[in-house]
């Protein structure tokens, strides 16, 4: 019982927060389909990855806020290959997968979709917290360094990848490992992420094929 109270108390704090936020009333004005979408907005001001990216895919879609950005700004013939667990509503111009993209046949499938390599794989992937700070870290950190081996399989000479990580410690190794494989790696918080949040990106550009 009392785990439920806590629950529902804490949903409606969630709740509370969502409906004063302003990035949230910002993409419901905008036809956004989530506040995550400013998030990209600001890593691409920053770095410019979408505008020529003629294949990308979006690892962890849904409800599909990056995906609608990525296929307003990558140009009409770009292929955009969006991946989620969970179902979500079409978007002009973007091919969703539903499944796990750590499924092998699924990822055939992206790359088979996309028909040449990727420039860019994006991945917001989060999965449900479970309120222990350190267990949503380490969690965080295995889906950022599985999105980050389909990168390495999946992105072209040159390609950009973004993954979202939890502060806690691990990220640092990763980005350790992700400068081997780039000409840059660095870490990146858009102001649009909650101050509050753990929350930060690695925004790794320049991938070496060979590495
Ligand atoms: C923060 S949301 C993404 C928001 C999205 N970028 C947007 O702009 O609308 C994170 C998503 O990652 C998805 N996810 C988590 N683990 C996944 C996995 N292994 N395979 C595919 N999607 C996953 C979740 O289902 C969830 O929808």
């Amino acid at each position: 019982m009392k785990v439920i109270g806590k629950r529902s108390h804490s949903s409606r704090l969630w709740l509370h927060r969502q409906q004063k936020d302003h990035y949230v009333l910002l993409a419901k004005e905008s036809g956004y389909r989530s506040r995550a979408v400013f998030k990209l907005m600001e890593i691409d001001a920053k770095f410019h990855l979408i505008k020529n990216a003629k294949c990308v895919i979006d690892l962890g879609a849904a409800p599909g806020g990056w995906s609608q950005l990525l296929a307003q700004r990558s140009g009409e013939n770009a292929r955009i290959a969006a991946i989620d667990l969970l179902e979500f509503p079409a978007i002009s111009g973007v091919k969703i997968f539903n499944g796990n993209f750590e499924n092998e046949e699924i990822q055939m499938k992206i790359m088979e979709y996309l028909g040449q390599k990727a420039d860019l794989v994006a991945a917001d992937m989060a999965s449900a917290a479970s309120g222990h700070a350190q267990t949503d870290h380490l969690r965080q950190i295995n889906l950022a360094k599985g999105a980050y081996s389909f990168a390495k399989n999946a992105l072209k000479e040159g390609g950009s990848f973004v993954t979202k990580v939890f502060h806690g410690g691990k990220e640092v190794e990763l980005l350790r490992d992700l400068r081997k494989s780039f000409g840059s790696a660095r870490f990146f918080k858009p102001k649009s992420s909650r101050a509050m949040s753990a929350e930060i990106y690695i925004v790794a550009i320049g991938f070496k094929e060979c590495s």
